[in-house]
């Protein structure tokens, strides 16, 4: 979840590190260091605590022509956010940036002599165990990380240089991405390749247990067992524009109005409309395989989970004869769960590189189940590692709260839930409601979003200093509340709860005083006089309610009411999402926290 940049070729690397570091910041931005070598191997070594904008002050200080370095932006795991801490650590001549845990640090600290230890951190043990096999020079630098990874338990992507052979960088991966940029007599590295936008196209994805030695022209891969590796270089699709802010003050912002144009792109050659059918290519799945499955489990964390909750709501709705389970990455892992033989798995995650996700994917895996990515960002490990997938394609997101891939990833679990009842011969006078309201559905978010947005900015105003919100829903809406506390609680720090409506009577109405405000998603639909019924015991205690509804006749006596006005029946709940974002979105604003970067978070979890 930290971030990993790094150059040598003919320029000025100290750019590269740092604007590469700032694109990455979302990963990671508790401090952040850059190291950098002269021709002589004379180094530079700057750390800062705090955001990239503190080791850029201290940089204006110590400007350096060097043309080969790493850089490191942290997410702190062994020891608080320090400039000791901060990456990179140095062991004799040899500089380290490391993202992931080293889990066998401990041991592996008391077999290393000859290094005073300065930090707290695990990786500052890999760098000393790396230079105890380097020996200063006497041994290549990457044989000398090899020998020391074969040491290591648990995960890594790590870029070493030294002072001693300043014209190399030696990387290495197992379970946190590495991505090699190649460029004209230069080459870049990056543990996410939107560093590497505006600089090169091509790039290669380093694998689990490969180790690269790069210089400005040359790429050598080869395993932790030295057998040679064949570089596959690939090409980075994504542009600048897609990771500026695009005129917005925050990503946030920028994402949450990006969801028409999002939206259009995960459907794009995906929807029938006058047959009322979609069609998936992704999934690679034949018509037989698909009438067979009788089980879906789906995978995910956070944002991700939420929306496995709501599309398989939705699923169960329309696909017969499947049973759906979505679960928590975190817990299943470690689960003993029996999976029938005739399930199948959507692995569901933006960024395709959550820790937790991706061991579910190969614990499944081995269980000869079939895996379907339900993924953003391409070539990420988790895509590339599914049987199959469905892409989202909503662009980089780069703002920690996920808001645009939300949508999509529901829509798309949805669309392949179609092609399972499709498959399973469902009429499609049952399909094609739903096949037209998706068609419809970016327009629907396109309205939605400009007739509220100065709305909802208003009301957030007027909650800016409660402590404590509590999402109500029934069915559908109930996942949608659950998504709709999580945005609030991650950037605004409002402790923010989701509790379905049937369960107030059962523990949380003894919550409700005047330090609460309440947000009651109210669909209009059979659970809806269930729901009215709810709102009115909350009322009567007191609450004060935020009601989102999208009933023309509503009217109930609550303290604020945002009205949608949408012709879509089975998809409001996505509609009624969009005003929980903005909603957390304009709070943040008006209580003056970080909205892209909330604190002790970070965008992609690769760590347990
Ligand atoms: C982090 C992010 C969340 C995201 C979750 C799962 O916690 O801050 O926004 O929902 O990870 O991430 P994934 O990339 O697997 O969807």
């Amino acid at each position: 979840m930290c971030g990993i940049v790094g150059y040598v070729g003919g320029k000025n690397a100290q750019n590269f590190l740092i604007s590469g570091l700032k694109r990455l910041e979302y990963r990671g931005y508790d401090s952040a260091g850059i190291v950098t070598l002269a021709e002589d191997g004379s180094s530079t070594l700057i750390r800062a605590k705090g955001k990239i904008v503190n080791l850029e002050e201290k940089l204006a200080k110590s400007k350096r022509e060097d043309t080969i370095g790493i850089g490191h932006t942290r997410w702190a795991t062994h020891g608080e956010p320090s400039e000791t801490n901060a990456h990179p650590h140095q062991a004799g001549h040899l500089f380290l940036v490391h993202n992931g845990i080293i889990e066998n640090y401990k041991d592996l600290k008391r077999t290393i002599k000859n290094h005073e230890f300065k930090s707290e951190t695990d990786t500052e043990v890999l760098a000393a165990l790396i230079n105890s096999f380097y020996q200063d020079g006497k041994h290549p630098l990457m044989n000398a990380v090899v020998q020391a990874l074969k040491l290591v338990k648990g995960t890594y992507g790590i870029a070493v240089v030294s002072e001693l052979s300043p014209k190399e960088i030696v990387v290495a991966r197992s379970g946190s991405p590495l991505v090699i940029g190649v460029g004209h007599d230069e080459t870049f590295i990056a543990s996410d390749a939107s560093a590497l936008v505006g600089h090169t196209k091509q790039a290669i994805y380093l694998n689990d247990g490969e180790v690269a030695r790069v210089t400005s022209e040359s790429i050598e891969i080869k395993t932790l067992r030295s057998e040679p590796v064949s570089a596959k270089v690939e090409e980075i699709e994504t542009s600048l524009s897609a990771i500026q802010k695009g005129g917005y003050d925050h990503f946030l912002l920028k994402e949450i109005m990006d969801q028409p144009e999002s939206l259009t792109e995960t459907l794009r050659g995906r929807v029938n409309v006058k047959d009322g059918v979609v069609h998936l290519g992704g999934p690679g799945l034949s018509e037989a395989e698909l009438r067979k499955i009788k089980h879906l489990i789906i995978v995910g964390c956070g944002t991700a989970y939420h929306a496995g909750v709501l599309a398989g709501y939705y699923i169960e709705k329309f696909a017969p004869e499947v049973t759906i389970e979505t679960v928590i990455a975190s817990e299943y892992r470690y689960r003993e769960a029996y999976i029938p033989r005739d399930s199948v798995a959507l692995i569901v995650s933006q960024s395709g590189e959550t820790a937790d996700t991706l061991a579910c994917l190969r614990e499944i895996k081995k269980q000869g189940i079939k895996t379907i990515g339900i993924v953003n960002v391409i070539g990420s490990t988790i895509a590339r590692e599914v049987d199959g997938g469905t892409y989202v394609h909503v662009g980089p997101e780069i703002s920690v709260a996920s808001t645009k891939a939300f949508t999509s990833q529901v829509i798309s679990m949805v669309m392949f839930g179609l092609t399972i009842a499709q498959a399973k011969g469902v009429k499609t006078s049952i399909l094609r409601p739903y096949v037209e309201e998706i068609a419809k559905l970016p327009a629907e978010i396109k309205k939605v979003l400009d007739v509220n947005k100065d709305l909802i900015k208003e009301i957030a105003k007027k909650y800016k200093g409660y402590e404590h919100a509590i999402y109500l829903g029934r069915g559908t809406a109930y996942p949608t509340a659950m998504e709709g506390a999580l945005k609030l609680k991650e950037i605004s720090y409002i402790d923010a709860n989701a509790y379905a409506f049937g369960e107030l009577k059962h523990g949380p109405l003894a919550l409700i005083d005047n330090r609460f405000f309440e947000v009651a998603l109210l669909p209009e639909g059979e659970l809806y006089e269930k729901a009215v019924s709810n709102v009115q015991e909350v009322l009567a205690r007191g609450g004060k309610i935020i009601a989102v509804t999208n009933v023309d006749k509503f009217d109930l006596e609550v303290e604020d009411v945002v009205k949608i006005t949408t012709p879509l029946k089975i998809f409001t709940p996505i509609l009624m999402n969009l005003i929980s974002q903005l909603f957390a979105y304009y709070m943040t604003v008006a209580i003056g926290y970080n909205v892209d970067q909330p604190r002790n978070l970070a965008k992609s979890v690769t760590v347990e």
